[in-house]
């Protein structure tokens, strides 16, 4: 677990913000409800829930909803971020991983080493990951000349 650029007290305002978000969801689908809390390095936190759609394909993460929001404010830079989720109406029973679309997201804007994402099922009991940790050997076009395509 990698804590030591995060306090204890900004993480469990992270998880009480995305806890709170789980309750805006749009999850008329799959009942199942996830609410997440982007804290930018500018200190703005920035939210979002899961938005299902009818031809399920335009559906969006909790995860992206958040970051869209922050890049589409002018924020590109990030800290960390915390995701909630479980059965709509139920308490969040299990953790919930971000799937490997939104990881890619993350891998957009964040450092592999730094980024920290806190999965939680309540403001004591989460899980701390770096960025590599859950997404090793991202795909990016970075200045990494081993990254780049031929
Ligand atoms: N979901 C998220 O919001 N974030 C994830 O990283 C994984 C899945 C949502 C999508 C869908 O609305 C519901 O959870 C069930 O897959």
């Amino acid at each position: 677990m990698k804590t030591d650029t995060i306090s204890k007290d900004t993480i469990q305002s992270l998880i009480r913000t995305a806890l709170d978000m789980r309750g805006r969801a749009y999850t008329p689908y799959s009942r199942y409800t996830v609410g997440a809390a982007l804290l930018a390095k500018s200190g703005t936190v920035y939210t979002g829930c899961n938005v299902e759609n009818a031809a399920f394909t335009p559906s969006t993460c909790a995860e992206r909803t958040a970051f869209s929001k922050a890049v589409s404010e002018g924020d590109r830079e990030f800290t960390a971020i915390a995701i909630v989720g479980g059965h709509e109406g139920a308490a969040s029973e299990g953790f919930a991983p971000p799937c490997g679309v939104c990881r890619q997201v993350m891998a957009e804007f964040c450092e592999a080493d730094s980024f920290i994402i806190i999965l939680a099922k309540s403001e004591d009991e989460y899980r701390v990951f770096t960025l590599g940790e859950l997404l090793p050997s991202a795909f990016g076009l970075d200045a990494s000349p081993e990254k780049k395509p031929v």
